[in-house]
């Protein structure tokens, strides 16, 4: 049995990236980047741990976000979600290439449900943040950050079972590669709803 050739490996790692920049264009509305908002984004994100992720992956929807604590925060969930259901169809995809030991396919398989686990969460959290409009604030920001935080959880388990195995090292490093960034959006995410609650709480 041969393993995932590099050529396999590169084709995917090209395809998730040319996706995960395809998502930030779609989405993003107007192209002329409005200074302001690009300053309080990079403001926003200091408070983040991946705070050139958070600029990276924030700033195209700077006309969007304006200077609003609470547009930046669901556009981080919004971000997130994407990555995460781009992630977990690479890796289903993944899964079904020739060659990979039945031991890293069923790895996978547990790591995309706790990506739509996580997925689930982020959905929850847009909809309550959607739909609260004028209810109680603190208790919609602790739901979110209960399930924001739980997204999360699920991201290390999946990326942890990825971790000390005699796995076939391109697709460990394909999949942590996606894991670890879509961890690294959530946590930036519940800093950005962490600071927009302490704005208003
Ligand atoms: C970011 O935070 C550090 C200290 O935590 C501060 O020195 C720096 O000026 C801040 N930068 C921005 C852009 O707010
Ligand atoms: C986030 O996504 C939801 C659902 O797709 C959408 O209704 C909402 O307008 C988005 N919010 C932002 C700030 O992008
Ligand atoms: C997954 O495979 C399908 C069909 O082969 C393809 O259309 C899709 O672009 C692939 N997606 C990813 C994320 O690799």
């Amino acid at each position: 049995m041969e393993s995932l050739s590099s050529k396999q490996f590169f084709a995917s790692l090209f395809i998730l990236l040319a996706i995960s920049s395809y998502i930030n264009s779609s989405l993003a509305p107007t192209p002329t980047p409005n200074k302001v908002s690009t300053e309080f984004i990079k403001t926003s994100c200091n408070s983040t741990t991946y705070k050139k992720l958070c600029f990276t992956s924030l700033s195209t929807y700077a006309n969007l976000i304006q200077t609003s604590p609470e547009l930046l925060a669901m556009t981080a969930i919004n971000v997130t979600l994407s990555s995460a259901k781009s992630t977990s169809t690479m890796m289903v995809n993944l899964s079904k290439s020739q060659g990979i030991s039945p031991k890293v396919v069923a790895a996978m398989k547990d790591c995309v449900e706790e990506l739509s686990d996580s997925v689930y969460e982020l959905k929850k959290s847009i909809g309550e943040m959607k739909n609260n409009k004028g209810s109680n604030f603190q208790l919609m920001i602790n739901d979110i950050q209960t399930w924001v935080s739980a997204a999360l959880t699920d991201e290390t388990t999946c990326s942890d079972g990825f971790q000390g195995k005699a796995m076939n090292g391109n697709v460990k490093t394909l999949v942590r590669a996606g894991i670890v960034n879509v961890a690294h959006l959530t946590s930036n995410a519940l800093a950005l709803i962490n600071r927009y609650a302490s704005l208003y709480g």
